[in-house]
């Protein structure tokens, strides 16, 4: 009974807390279930993590940057998630193929058609199941992850934040079916009781 649930919003929107609460609701639930995260989750993906999130690190052109996450993505697709999902587990991933859409595309401006190829590559077709985005404005997230250092991405302007958070409201009106927008103020048990309840109303649908 695999799934494929992925997160997704701006910084400091708290997606990462949110899909480990659901890996540990499901574990002890006795549903099978593999946590991973972009950029990363293989041994290649975690070094170019490094190279990807430092700021004042590796000078990267923005198609350089793209396709560093694109090799992140097809790694993470071809050796944790797909052999995870023939497992039948529910394979949850921090970040997937609409970040690239949202921060290369909308955020840097990349051509839309050259991202929507590039991510049909890495993810062999690969669609998730649900997307949940946690919705912030970009000065409260930026405010939330302002105490723990500044990366590449967080170091942009608030224009570019402002961008990304569009693009992920524009991607989530095309395809409301897949994906699920939650106030990311809400308190973290309510946003994780409205995720759990959608989730399990997905894998009884499977069943
Ligand atoms: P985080 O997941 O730890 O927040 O950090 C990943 C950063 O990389 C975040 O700022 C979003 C950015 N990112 C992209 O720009 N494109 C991508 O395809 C992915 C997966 C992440």
């Amino acid at each position: 009974m695999s799934l494929f649930v992925t997160f997704e919003g701006s910084e400091g929107c708290g997606k990462s807390t949110q899909a480990k609460i659901l890996w540990r609701k499901l574990v002890s639930s006795g549903i099978p279930a593999k946590l991973t995260y972009e950029p990363g989750g293989t041994p290649l993906g975690n070094r170019l993590r490094r190279i990807l999130k430092e700021d004042g690190g590796e000078d990267l052109s923005s198609l350089s940057e793209l396709l560093l996450f694109i090799v992140c993505r097809a790694e993470l697709v071809d050796k944790v998630i797909l052999p995870e999902l023939r497992q039948g587990k529910v394979v949850i991933c921090d970040r997937f193929a609409d970040s690239t859409t949202a921060y290369q595309g909308y955020g840097r401006g990349l051509d839309m058609g050259m991202i929507d190829y590039m991510n049909q590559l890495a993810t062999r077709g690969l669609k998730p199941d649900l997307t949940v985005l946690l919705d912030l404005p970009v000065v409260e997230g930026l405010e939330r992850k302002s105490d723990s250092g500044v990366d590449r991405f967080e170091g942009e302007g608030v224009d570019f934040h402002e961008r990304v958070r569009r693009g992920y409201l524009e991607l989530a009106a095309r395809e409301p079916g897949r994906w699920l927008i939650i106030d990311a103020n809400l308190p973290k048990s309510e946003i994780s009781r409205i995720v759990w309840g959608r989730v399990i109303g997905l894998l009884q649908q499977r069943r």
